[in-house]
């Protein structure tokens, strides 16, 4: 009998969820991942995306998709791989998708039943524009920040940073610590903001009042990991906070990816010995000159170390894939490592054969690595890269910045350091103790199972 009912009740659902990614992959993985863990605990999911980075639809038969016609930005895909033009790019998305979307939300209100009555939208911090659109139509709206708390605070302290001067101080000062932001670095601020001139600022700004009048933040973090700076973000954003990550561990990245992952990634690494392999891969946004792929393939040839190589299309500046290589600098690479354009990361990461991650420090990324247990070293170039960056080499210590830019010797220098030196077997211990504390929050009673069963409460009130 008890049986039975539990079956209605599944049938039933728990009411519908409207979730809105923003197109990009590193957007789109945890909204996705999300989607499926609300699945999970009983809603029915309904995603609404844009024409632009179409998230994969046959991968979730579980789910409905609603294609929001905007007047899709012809070219915006040529805006990629430089920092001002993400943010336009984002501005733009913020301002065409406007109608569209709600006339979608309306459309989906109206046509919504007593059995299966819409709850509310969860929708990307950098998708603003959607906190009117929920007033509009009465629904709550839940915001989910893909990246850490840490860089959150930060972009809440552009204001006090700008005040201060920060913006302005001479490179020569780069290395001086901030002390409003501590552990930055008066470069890390730079980097993270100084590119984006007002433009970033105002979009800025309009995220964080955006957030603050929603009904509630979704992180992708856990408690363990962000500890020192959740009181912080409670005050900053005095809403119901919800730290229920990595979403990663639940469900995983490959089936919204939307580049195919060369499986050869994998069976090459079968190959090789035990933790004695570099893992090398800057995400799906940033790019590098051809100077510095130049270097790093110098860097990684002479560091007589076996490495993984994502060289994603369009990652090389004005090349389509691997043509400014020349022929013997590719012979000798090739010798030592792999190189694919895109990768089962998760798996490759989870791989024995995987000692270390040389990575953009995009959020995914980072919180795939800790959760394999998988030492850093970082290269930041833009946003929350600099502020995660920054967090692995100072506050976790599982890692280390390439302080100077991607230059060969320093190159060779942080592979041995991590690789090989006793510096890199303690950041591995570290890393394993994080590793250990993401399976613990993830356990019944853990900080970010407990997380998500107050958060499917909350969205049961509405
Ligand atoms: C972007 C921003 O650059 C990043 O700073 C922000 O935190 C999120 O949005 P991206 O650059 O793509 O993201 O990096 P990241 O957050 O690391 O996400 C990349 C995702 O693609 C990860 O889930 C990773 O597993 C996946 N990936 C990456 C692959 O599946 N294969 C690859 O070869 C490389």
């Amino acid at each position: 009998m008890e049986k039975q009912e539990e079956l209605q009740q599944r049938k039933l659902g728990k009411g519908r969820l409207l979730l809105f990614p923003l197109p990009f992959q590193g957007h789109i993985n945890p909204m996705l991942q999300l989607a499926n863990i609300l699945h999970s605990k009983g809603f029915n999911i309904t995603i609404i995306h844009t024409s632009f980075n179409s998230p994969n639809i046959s991968s979730y038969p579980h789910f409905t998709f609603e294609n929001i016609s905007e007047d899709s930005p012809t070219g915006c895909t040529d805006l990629l791989g430089n920092v001002n033009n993400i943010i336009l790019l984002v501005k733009l998305i913020n301002e065409v998708c406007f109608d569209p979307f709600r006339d979608c939300v309306k459309k989906l209100i109206s046509n919504s039943s007593a059995e299966d009555p819409i709850r509310c939208l969860i929708s990307d911090a950098l998708l603003y524009f959607t906190q009117a659109v929920a007033d509009l139509v009465k629904l709550p709206r839940i915001v989910l920040r893909t990246s850490s708390l840490f860089s959150f605070h930060v972009f809440h302290s552009l204001p006090l940073l700008l005040q201060k001067g920060y913006l302005s101080m001479e490179d020569s000062e780069s290395e001086t610590p901030v002390l409003e932001v501590p552990p930055l670095k008066i470069k890390d601020v730079l980097l993270t903001f100084k590119n984006g001139g007002e433009a970033q600022s105002e979009m800025l700004s309009k995220i964080i009042s955006e957030t603050k009048e929603a009904s509630g933040i979704i992180w992708n973090s856990f408690q363990e990991l962000e500890q020192s700076i959740l009181p912080t973000i409670q005050q900053e954003f005095p809403i119901p906070n919800f730290t229920i990550g990595p979403f990663h561990k639940y469900f995983t990245a490959s089936a919204s990816s939307l580049l195919a992952q060369d499986q050869t990634a994998l069976s090459w690494l079968d190959m090789q010995a035990p933790l004695s392999v570099l893992y090398v891969s800057f995400g799906s946004i940033a790019a590098i000159d051809k100077t510095e792929f130049f270097e790093m393939a110098w860097g990684l040839a002479n560091s007589k170390q076996k490495f993984l190589w994502v060289v994603r299309p369009g990652v090389i500046r004005g090349s389509e894939w691997l043509e400014p290589f020349p022929a013997g600098l590719l012979d000798a690479v090739s010798e030592r490592g792999h190189i694919v354009k895109w990768a089962p990361q998760q798996e490759v990461l989870a791989h024995p054969a995987t000692a270390c991650f040389w990575s953009h420090c995009g959020w995914n990324s980072t919180l795939e690595s800790i959760c394999e247990g998988v030492p850093m070293i970082c290269s930041p170039s833009f946003g929350d890269q600099l502020t995660n960056a920054r967090y692995v080499e100072a506050v976790w210590k599982v890692g280390l910045v390439l302080e100077n830019g991607i230059k060969r010797e320093e190159i060779t220098k942080a592979i041995r350091r991590v690789m090989i030196d006793q510096e890199g077997k303690e950041m591995k211990m570290r890393m394993s103790c994080l590793k250990e504390k993401v399976n613990f929050c993830l356990t019944k009673g853990g900080s970010s199972n407990k997380s998500l069963d107050s958060l499917v409460s909350f969205i049961l009130t509405f």
